[in-house]
């Protein structure tokens, strides 16, 4: 990192399985990247699970205890919770770990967040990959909260494309689209990376990638290969050519906008009385005179993700314990 360059303080709000993991390894890697906590938020699979799943991936990166995790919101703000555990299992691919004496911290999540944004207001970043359930309670328990933000990258929804838990709705957004819509009206300075097109085009890893990061025979790429496998077999059997990093993407596109080859202000609205519907994220292409509370990545180069991620993952790194395997029960 060149010396002038400086570094990005950021909060994970993760609902941590598969991707979130590698999310986590970025931020923890990258030397731009300050991971200030992680706040976990009911999501991907049964939210213990998530905890463990975030203490497996600080362990494979030698770092167990590093980073606070803060507990937040185990359901949605209204409807009942839904998982994705058909997509990744439990998401740690069936690592297990010793896991005497691990802890998370006794702050709640939502506080956390509160509380470190007013320590620093305007400094600190959010990436969130997960339901936006702790982002929208801490806005309305402190409606000073968004303005605090310093960015707001935001993985969730569809652009005027496929859905990916119902033909509508992006899944983030569909388990929890009150938090949603609560989150694109509260005024945060928001950047969004959406599920369709943008991550089934530019940030699928294919089978031929995969194979060159298994070859990397690092701690790394051993617990990518396994917490990304079950989602692999997921994908390929949608018509998905590979495995799926919309949430390592959202990191990356903070870290490092240059990425991004195209994106768009626009208005984000999120739909929450059709079940039909519900999740749905209506993004406006800038011809309804609708009032834009997004910047929305539509291209990112591809490839060049690819590498960052690789080559973090050809990092060397000692896992603080041994790993062994178990099931995915
Ligand atoms: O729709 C993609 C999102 O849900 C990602 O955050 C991933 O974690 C999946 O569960
Ligand atoms: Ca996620």
């Amino acid at each position: 990192m060149s010396s002038e360059q400086t570094t990005v303080p950021v909060i994970i709000d993760t609902d941590t399985a598969q991707d979130d993991c590698i999310t986590i390894i970025a931020g923890m890697m990258d030397p731009v990247a300050d991971v200030r906590a992680i706040t976990m938020v009911a999501g991907n699979v049964g939210f213990d699970q998530q905890v463990r799943n975030a203490h497996l991936t600080l362990n494979a990166l030698g770092r167990l205890g590093e980073v606070p995790i803060h507990l937040g919101c185990r359901r949605p703000v209204l409807v009942p919770w839904v998982s994705a555990e058909n997509v990744h299992g439990d998401g740690s691919g069936g690592l297990r770990m010793d896991e005497e004496g691990l802890t998370t911290e006794a702050e709640h999540g939502v506080d956390a967040l509160l509380r470190l944004t007013a320590e620093e207001p305007g400094e600190i970043s959010i990436v969130a990959i997960g339901p936006l359930t702790n982002l929208a309670v801490a806005a309305i328990k402190d409606p000073t909260f968004p303005a605090r933000v310093k960015q707001l990258v935001i993985m969730g929804g569809s652009n005027n494309g496929r859905g990916n838990i119902t033909p509508a709705a992006e899944f983030n957004f569909y388990v929890d689209p009150h938090a949603a819509r609560i989150v694109f009206e509260a005024g945060f300075d928001i950047t969004l990376v959406p599920w369709a097109p943008l991550t089934l085009q530019d940030a699928v890893f294919k089978r031929d990638q995969l194979a060159e990061i298994e070859a990397l025979g690092t701690p790394l790429s051993e617990f990518f290969g396994r917490v990304c496998s079950s989602t692999l077999a997921f994908d390929e059997s949608v018509g998905i050519p590979g495995t799926t990093h919309p949430d390592s993407l959202s990191m990356a596109v903070l870290l490092h906008p240059d990425l991004v080859l195209r994106s768009s202000r626009q208005n984000v609205a999120i739909e929450c009385d059709s079940e039909l519907t519900r999740g749905y994220a209506a993004i406006s292409w800038g011809v309804h005179g609708l009032e834009p509370n997004a910047e929305v990545i539509e291209a990112v180069d591809g490839e060049r993700f690819y590498t960052y991620l690789r080559d973090i993952l050809a990092t060397p790194t000692q896992p603080n314990r041994p790993f062994r395997v178990g099931d995915q029960s």
